[in-house]
């Protein structure tokens, strides 16, 4: 994947790629008449992308999907697994360059055979304002840790201008990464570079190193003639609130998810969206409970199951919050991020809206969680549990106080750069913790897995006025959220009809 600068006088031919692949025509004719097919429709569609086909590129077709891939959006359409499973199973192998052997016994050679990690893997590209743009990515993490990898922007607009933009990037999971680390990039221009409407596209140049003459180039983005509309990115914004997720992986509940998604829905009200990523945790089951709200305009449900191919913290999850800011920047007011079994509260009667009007001269605010035991209940013949939801019945929270627990948060998007998943800390602008009189969180953690009875340990009902002792752990009953059960109910049906069960 590595490339060599180029003297600006002397770009990238045709012939350089002819030259490539007939070499690659000796060592495997089948998957080349293939992949010769594909990069003849490529260059047939794609001029551009001919460059990135140029160097020392195995022969292979796996990395010709992932340019296919790293370019631009617009670009899913083509089908990009072609090349891919016209490969032989157990076969993608990966080729260098045969070094000419040197005439010094004594000169040692060092010959390199793949690429470990990718240099950059782009997620998403996104115009952040009349100025400014966020590509958000992934990079491997030891050419981040121990090497100064940097970036270039530049606009090449339809008409034949070019403007270049100093880059900056941020690393938001510092620390977290594994194999990759998360990326986000900022391009910000001096004046808006598609003033003229006329479209053009954001190409970025990723550098190696320190050096300024190992590189790769690609689209980041296209801005196709007419499509840039300034009114997007100033307020009023679409939603008043959106949620971001983070990746949903395992075996969850489809149950929990309902009563999530319609518990917040009611919270948050008709002025707001929801964003759903499926790291393979959307089985058919969770997919039914969710789609009434995709079908009803309130949910969005994106598939990010190709994560799995880059070793990143906890399937990717830095990467999908930073997506998420970036895509949805202008999208609403604010933007919460917390998990699928937690549930925003506000205590003491506040309204949503009258707690984000006084919190809105914060760019963001932390919020405090009341941990919640995942399998007690009061032993109270009158209830019938397995018919209650979640948070109907686990009405058990942990009390210890003054120790430090994990916050969730939201943020004016708008004034974020890259976010995290217990705060951002690339943002302009103040951010306020002591919020917990006005809006907290209930937390219901082990909970979203589990697929029998909830309710696996009885307390006595002396229980509700006590404080129990449990695993070491001293819980108080708190029924604030069953208190609402039957409101959400009722709402959620009026919503989207009956589901049936429960
Ligand atoms: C992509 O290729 C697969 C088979 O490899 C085929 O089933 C599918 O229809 C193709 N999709 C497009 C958009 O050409
Ligand atoms: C192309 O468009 C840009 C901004 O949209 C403008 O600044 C530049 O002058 C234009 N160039 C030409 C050759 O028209
Ligand atoms: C969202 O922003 C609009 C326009 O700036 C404002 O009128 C509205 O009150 C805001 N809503 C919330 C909940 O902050
Ligand atoms: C998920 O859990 C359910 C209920 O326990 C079980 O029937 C199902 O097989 C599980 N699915 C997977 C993929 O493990
Ligand atoms: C619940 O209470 C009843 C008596 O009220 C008792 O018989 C039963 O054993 C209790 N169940 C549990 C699980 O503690
Ligand atoms: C990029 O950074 C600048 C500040 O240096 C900021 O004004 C701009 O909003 C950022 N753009 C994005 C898309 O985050
Ligand atoms: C629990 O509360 C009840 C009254 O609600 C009281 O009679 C009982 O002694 C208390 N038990 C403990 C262990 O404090």
């Amino acid at each position: 994947m590595r490339k060599e600068a180029v003297p600006s006088t002397a770009p990238f031919t045709a012939t350089t790629v002819g030259k490539k692949l007939f070499l690659c025509f000796e060592t495997k004719p089948f998957v080349v008449t293939l992949l010769a097919l594909t990069l003849v429709m490529l260059l047939w569609n794609f001029p551009p992308y001919y460059q990135n086909l140029s160097t020392t590129r195995p022969c292979s077709a796996a990395p010709l999907a992932s340019v296919v891939a790293a370019a631009s959006t617009s670009l899913f359409s083509t089908n990009a697994s072609l090349p891919y499973t016209a490969t032989p199973a157990g076969e993608k192998k990966y080729y260098s360059d045969p070094k000419v052997k040197p005439r010094d016994p004594n000169k040692r050679v060092f010959e390199a055979y793949g690429n470990a990690a990718a240099l950059f893997v782009q997620m998403g590209a996104y115009r952040g304002g009349p100025t400014t743009f966020a590509v958000v990515g992934l990079a491997s993490k030891p050419i981040h840790v121990f090497g100064r990898p940097w970036y270039k922007c530049e606009w090449i607009s339809n008409n034949g201008s070019s403007f270049r933009a100093k880059a900056y990037k941020m690393l938001p999971d510092w620390g977290y990464g594994r194999v990759y680390t998360v990326v986000v990039v900022n391009c910000t221009f001096p004046v808006n570079p598609n003033q003229d409407n006329l479209g053009g596209k954001l190409m970025i140049n990723a550098y190696y190193g320190e050096s300024p003459r190992k590189y790769e180039r690609f689209t980041a983005l296209e801005e196709t003639p007419g499509s840039y509309n300034a009114a997007k990115y100033r307020p009023p914004f679409q939603y008043e609130y959106l949620y971001c997720g983070s990746s949903l992986y395992g075996n969850l509940s489809a149950d929990r998810m309902r009563e999530w998604m319609a518990y917040h829905a009611w919270f948050f009200g008709a002025s707001s969206h929801f964003v759903f990523h499926d790291a393979g945790g959307v089985s058919p089951e969770v997919r039914a409970a969710l789609e009434p709200w995709v079908r009803a305009g309130r949910a969005t449900i994106q598939d990010i199951r190709d994560q799995e191919q880059f070793d990143g913290y906890y399937y990717n999850q830095f990467l999908v919050v930073n997506d998420c800011l970036h895509r949805y920047r202008h999208a609403a007011n604010w933007t919460f991020y917390f998990d699928v079994d937690e549930y925003i509260y506000l205590p003491d009667g506040n309204t949503l809206e009258s707690v984000l009007n006084e919190f809105s001269a914060y760019t963001q605010f932390t919020i405090e969680q009341n941990p919640m035991s995942s399998l007690l209940c009061l032993n109270d013949s009158s209830q019938q549990y397995s018919r209650q939801w979640g948070f109907e019945k686990l009405l058990f929270r942990e009390s210890r106080t003054g120790i430090r627990r994990d916050r969730k948060y939201a943020i004016q998007a708008k004034n974020a750069f890259a976010t995290g998943v217990h705060m951002s800390e690339n943002v302009i602008g103040k951010t306020l913790h002591k919020t917990e009189t006005k809006i907290r969180y209930y937390h219901y953690h082990n909970t979203i897995t589990v697929h029998q009875e909830l309710c696996r340990e009885y307390l006595p009902p002396s229980a509700k006025n006590n404080v129990t002792w449990f695993n070491k752990l001293p819980y108080v009953y708190d029924d604030n959220m069953k208190k609402l059960a039957n409101t959400i109910k009722e709402f959620e049906h009026k919503t989207i009809g009956d589901l049936g069960s429960l």
